[in-house]
């Protein structure tokens, strides 16, 4: 073994690391919880591929049903698909902030989740409309209400992105997690909703995997902000107020339907989009009545009402669905920042 260089006067300490940054490497473990349940999310991991898709067959719909179905799931990737990529820049910013470890593994494995979630979406699609969400060429009046109201939706996807992007980095963890806190509690009670509601085997097994998945997620939010909330200042409850308000917005083109606010959409938006979910309802893909969505949103609702009350922070009035609160005027794209 050869002998080792020290230098004259001990060795030179190096560089700080001008923060943020990913180093230096560590993994400090404060909460067990978290690190518990990134252990069940690997254990429980699935794979869409395995889903029977031989079972969905396009035959067994009418043209009308088909295009439904593939229009509910070309709204449901505006959120769900939007997943990896949101997740995956929380996940690089946990790292550069230097969370503790489970916070990072923990949206790691959100990351890979919603990766699943879309893959759902891109599958199905696939299987029924070719080409689809946008990559094909309409030849009726309802196929081209169809193509253009999925054009306007993802113009507004593209601008909660940009909002996103440009925000990620001003919030704080408690803010950021009351906004993913939402998205989870919308997306689990959404796929609980047409776990029920579907007759179909494949949607079935899909809607009831999706919806074991969004109660984890659910279940990590809640974790973090159990740790976080203790040390919240005003303005960030009133923050958080606000953003509250946005995500029932913005999750309730999925959940029920598009209130006014954010969404940029063309008059006879509204309309069209009505249609064409009575198709896919049609289609027995378990999409609740207006009225049944509005309950089960209203329920998820005072959940996340009765989780934020506790510490202090103002619930949002939600006059649509009639729930009393603090008035929230404008929003932006940057006010935006729930995914599922
Ligand atoms: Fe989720
Ligand atoms: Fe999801």
């Amino acid at each position: 073994m050869a002998d080792l260089s020290i230098p004259e006067g001990g060795f030179w300490p190096a560089p700080e690391i001008p923060q943020p940054n990913i180093y230096p490497m560590e993994w400090r473990v404060e909460t067990g919880k978290l690190a518990a349940i990134y252990e069940k999310s690997k254990r429980t991991v699935w794979n869409p591929a395995d889903l029977p898709w031989d079972g969905l067959d396009p035959g067994d719909f009418t043209v009308e049903q088909r295009l439904g179905i593939m229009y509910w799931f070309s709204v449901l990737a505006n959120f769900d698909a939007s997943g990896p990529a949101v997740f995956a820049r929380a996940t690089i910013q946990a790292f550069e902030k230097h969370e503790e470890d489970p916070v990072r593994k923990c949206f790691f494995s959100i990351t890979r989740d919603e990766m699943n979630h879309e893959e759902c979406c891109q599958r199905t699609i696939a299987r029924l409309w070719p080409g689809g969400p946008l990559d094909w060429v309409p030849a009726t009046d309802l196929e081209r209400a169809a193509h253009n109201n999925i054009g306007w939706l993802y113009h507004n996807g593209g601008r909660y992105w940009t909002g996103y992007s440009g925000a990620v980095g001003k919030y704080s963890l408690p803010v950021l997690f009351t906004s993913f806190m939402m998205g989870e509690m919308a997306a689990s009670t959404l796929f609980r909703g047409m776990a029920t509601g579907t007759e179909h085997p494949v949607f079935s097994e899909m809607f009831h995997r999706i919806g074991r998945d969004e109660s984890r997620h659910l279940q990590i939010c809640m974790t973090i902000l159990e740790n976080e909330w203790p040390g919240l200042t005003d303005d960030t409850r009133s923050l958080i107020t606000r953003q509250l308000r946005a995500g029932f917005v913005f999750l309730s083109m999925i959940l029920w339907e598009p209130p006014g606010g954010f969404w940029e959409l063309p008059p006879y938006f509204l309309h069209n989009h009505r249609v064409l979910m009575d198709h896919a309802r049609d289609a027995g893909l378990g999409v609740l009545s207006y009225e049944e969505q509005a309950e089960n949103w209203r329920v998820a609702m005072a959940r996340i009402r009765a989780i934020v009350e506790r510490w202090g922070i103002e619930f949002p009035a939600i006059p649509e669905l009639d729930i009393e609160g603090v008035e929230v005027d404008f929003l932006d794209p940057e006010d935006i920042i729930p995914v599922f």
